[in-house]
């Protein structure tokens, strides 16, 4: 049984919506209260589903449940995988009053959450996320989505859940590489906006790594309140929110060069934050002192420090033009102007950017 259940508001007045965050939550909740009709499609992977999809169905007593199985795997964000949860909708026919379920990581949650946007021009869903980085990050605040060939979460709509809920257990059984890839979501939240939770990090970044239970519990919580409070006041990107994206122009560049499942996101992430913080201390924003503590946090959590050994920075700045925060052509990019303050600017010497991307595609690839 559920000892805890911490609660957190995404504020966002008739759409406003709770976090519900605890050990033993799944098949131990009851969700039927944010249900629309008396349909569930729950939207899983073939990971998750022999772990996890039974009890999921446990939150909705009385309803009727089915479920969609994807493949697993970054690679599958794309339209034809997204048209199978289409198809099974359509199948069971499923009314604009069903409601989906995303349980698994960030993709299905993306994907979930889009397919939730478009079918019949929009319907209800929950979010029900499964790994360390969804629960900290991509099952709050709306964005859903698929990636194309040529850019990442480049097809998507907003569409905001019902409910998200976060059973800790889950993260028991996550693969080892995905825990850092978590914890550079979690870091970023310190970086960008929260001083005392970057000092907490340093502190307890070794219980988070070793995957103690009330370490990541509160390391979930002060996310999920960072980004809600973030989200609640800029839900569509207008200005603010823009930061919650520190490291994310170069990141995903790294994954699109890579190839979609490659690199992990809160990999490439990772290491996209390296470069922010090397990039803004190059203009004089951050102290080279400070770009080392947080260099140190984010390299003890496991994350590469360098991108993979073939890509140039022409390769770099190309893919870096398909980016959803540019504006007229000019690349922005969130920065650091110190350690718990970002900001987001076009307004840089691009001598800087060239000097990042020189020291890290040449340190990565020194021959
Ligand atoms: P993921 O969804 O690929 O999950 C990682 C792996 O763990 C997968 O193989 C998955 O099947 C498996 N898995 C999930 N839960 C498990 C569990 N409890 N036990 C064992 N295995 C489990 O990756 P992710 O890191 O969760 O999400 C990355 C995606 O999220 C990217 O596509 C990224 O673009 C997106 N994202 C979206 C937002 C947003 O705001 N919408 C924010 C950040 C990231
Ligand atoms: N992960 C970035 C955002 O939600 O805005």
């Amino acid at each position: 049984m559920p000892e805890v259940v911490r609660e957190l508001e995404v504020g966002l007045g008739e759409r406003s919506y709770p976090i519900r965050i605890g050990h033993g939550l799944l098949g131990s909740e009851d969700l039927t209260g944010f249900v629309t009709g008396d349909r569930v499609m729950i939207v899983t992977n073939d990971t998750v589903a022999p772990l996890y999809l039974e009890k999921a169905k446990a939150c909705f007593p009385g309803k009727r449940v089915d479920s969609v199985v994807l493949p697993d795997g970054e690679q599958h964000k794309d339209w034809q995988t997204l048209n199978l949860v289409f198809d099974a909708l359509l199948t069971h026919r499923h009314s604009r009053s069903t409601t989906l379920v995303a349980l698994g990581g960030g993709v299905i949650g993306d994907m979930a959450g889009f397919a939730a946007a478009c079918y019949q021009r929009g319907v209800a869903f929950i979010q029900i996320p499964t790994t360390l980085l969804s629960q900290v990050d991509s099952s709050v605040g709306g964005k859903t989505g698929i990636n194309h060939p040529l850019g990442k979460n480049m097809v998507g709509a907003f569409h905001q859940p019902r409910a998200v809920l976060i059973d800790t257990d889950t993260l028991l059984t996550l693969p080892q590489r995905e825990l850092p890839a978590g914890l550079a979501e979690v870091i970023k939240y310190g970086l960008i906006r929260d001083l005392p939770f970057l000092d907490w990090l340093e502190t307890n970044i070794k219980a988070l790594a070793d995957r103690d239970p009330a370490a990541l519990a509160e390391a979930i919580y002060r996310s999920c309140a960072c980004k809600a409070e973030v989200v609640s006041e800029d839900e569509r990107e207008g200005g603010l929110r823009a930061i919650l994206n520190l490291g994310h122009t170069f990141g995903h560049a790294i994954e699109t060069h890579a190839g979609y499942g490659q690199w992990l996101h809160g990999e490439a992430v990772g290491t996209g934050m390296l470069m922010a913080l090397d990039m803004s201390v190059r203009l004089g924003m951050l102290s080279e002192n400070d770009r080392q503590r947080a260099r140190n946090l984010i390299l003890r959590a496991g994350l590469p420090e360098w991108p993979p050994g073939d890509i140039s920075p022409a390769r770099f700045l190309d893919l870096m033009a398909v980016d959803k925060k540019n504006v007229a052509g000019a690349l922005r990019l969130v920065l650091l102007r110190d350690l718990g303050e970002a900001t987001v600017t076009s307004e840089f010497d691009s001598r800087a950017l060239d000097a990042t991307l020189a020291y890290y595609c040449c340190a990565a690839n020194p021959g």
